[in-house]
């Protein structure tokens, strides 16, 4: 008899826990892994194998992150799950593209049209993921709404972490996490009420400051007291998550490692490009999105650091300048543009499994390490 996903994250979810930290009390989970995904199915998948699965719904409208929270509720079934919204300060006031595309420099303008000329970009089908509304004031406060309406147990924020929100998500009964880059950040997300702090390395994907995991983990549970932390930035592997624990983590955030699951669907030129893609193959740029973002290396990050290339712009500028070429990119599939967030633990992307396969390797890995570990110990 074929053993059915659901069957096979039940099985992983049985699974004997490899730690039991406060984190997995607090957080009511059956292991301390916390994974990060766009992917409805990805991050019920992650939740149904008794981890912590976050939706990342900052680029989703307010109506998308209602109908896309109950989907998961639905697949997820009564375990919990999260949400994750970016919600930068000092972002324009009203959901006004057009008001953010005449302010566009003229030289930026020209070097986006030589991109579509060079690659032969066809015309966009559609406004890209990135212009399709303005990351605005008006559009975070619909979407923070939309999530408080919603019966997630967690919210997890990225850049940004408004006190009014944080307060109304309490008075729900939903538990914060903050993603910090440093100490730094990792203070203010406590004094602005934080439930648990992700302390996220510079080897991460995506978004990502300079402090490597190795450095900034031990100094964020440093700050961090009773408040437990979770590892982020580079976890591939049951070594990674007990290298997280052995740092003073209480379990492990990752991103990465659920790109090449079946559940995640990713185009199959992007999936070639990470799997043919090693530690050293990432780059940081600001062409995406005008803030540090670490992403597999290609023509799109080749042509930003060229010497006469120009400076990108900063948030929400570079969204406006650059979401439709990235959508048009992605549609037409002009493959030597095309590329992916991904972290320096690329390395390990090897092909395509379920997450209940990469899960249950993650755990079993895990405890091999400890207890391994505990066995050099005189
Ligand atoms: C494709 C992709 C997109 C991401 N987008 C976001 C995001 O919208 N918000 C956020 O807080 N983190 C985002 N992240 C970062 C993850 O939350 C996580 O911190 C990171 O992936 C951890 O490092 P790892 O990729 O090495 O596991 C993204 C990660 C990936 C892989």
């Amino acid at each position: 008899m074929t053993q059915t996903s659901s069957d096979r994250a039940a099985a992983v979810a049985a699974l004997p826990a490899f730690a039991r930290t406060e984190l997995c009390a607090r957080f009511d989970v059956r292991h301390p892994i916390f994974a990060f995904s766009h992917s409805v199915p990805t991050i019920a998948a992650v939740s149904r194998c008794g981890g912590l699965g976050v939706y990342g719904a900052t680029r989703r409208t307010p109506d998308e992150i209602r109908a896309e929270l109950s989907e998961l509720r639905k697949q997820a079934g009564d375990v919990p799950i999260g949400v994750n919204l970016v919600l930068p300060p000092g972002m324009p006031e009203d959901n006004d593209p057009e008001s953010i595309e005449r302010e566009l420099p003229e030289r930026h303008k020209a070097f986006v049209a030589a991109l579509y000329e060079k690659y032969k970009v066809p015309p966009p089908k559609r406004r890209g993921m990135r212009t399709r509304f303005l990351r605005s004031n008006e559009i975070a406060a619909q979407q923070m709404q939309a999530v408080l309406d919603s019966d997630v147990q967690v919210v997890a924020c990225g850049i940004g972490m408004p006190t009014d929100f944080v307060e109304q998500c309490k008075r729900r009964g939903k538990r914060i996490i903050a993603l910090c880059g440093s100490p730094k950040h990792a203070r203010r997300a406590i004094d602005s009420g934080a439930d648990a702090l992700v302390a996220q390395g510079h080897d991460s994907a995506a978004h990502t400051g300079p402090i490597g995991t190795f450095s900034l983990v031990p100094q964020v549970v440093e700050v961090a007291g009773d408040i437990p932390v979770l590892a982020a930035g580079g976890v591939m592997t049951g070594r990674h998550v007990a290298a997280g624990l052995a740092l003073g983590a209480q379990g492990v955030w990752t991103g990465s490692i659920w790109l090449a699951t079946e559940e995640y669907g990713l185009h199959p030129l992007q999936l070639k490009k990470l799997v043919a893609a090693g530690s050293d193959d990432t780059v940081i740029t600001r062409s995406e999105s005008g803030k540090t973002f670490r992403q597999v290396r290609s023509a799109w990050s080749d042509e930003w650091s060229a010497p006469d290339a120009p400076r990108p712009l900063a948030m929400p500028y570079q969204d406006m300048l650059v979401g439709d070429l990235l959508g048009a990119i992605d549609d037409h599939e002009v493959e030597p543009l095309m590329h992916y967030a991904v972290g320096q633990g690329v390395a390990w992307i090897r092909e395509r499994r379920s997450v209940a396969e990469v899960f249950e390797q993650l755990v079993q890995e895990s405890r091999v390490t400890l207890a391994a570990l505990s066995r050099i110990t005189p």
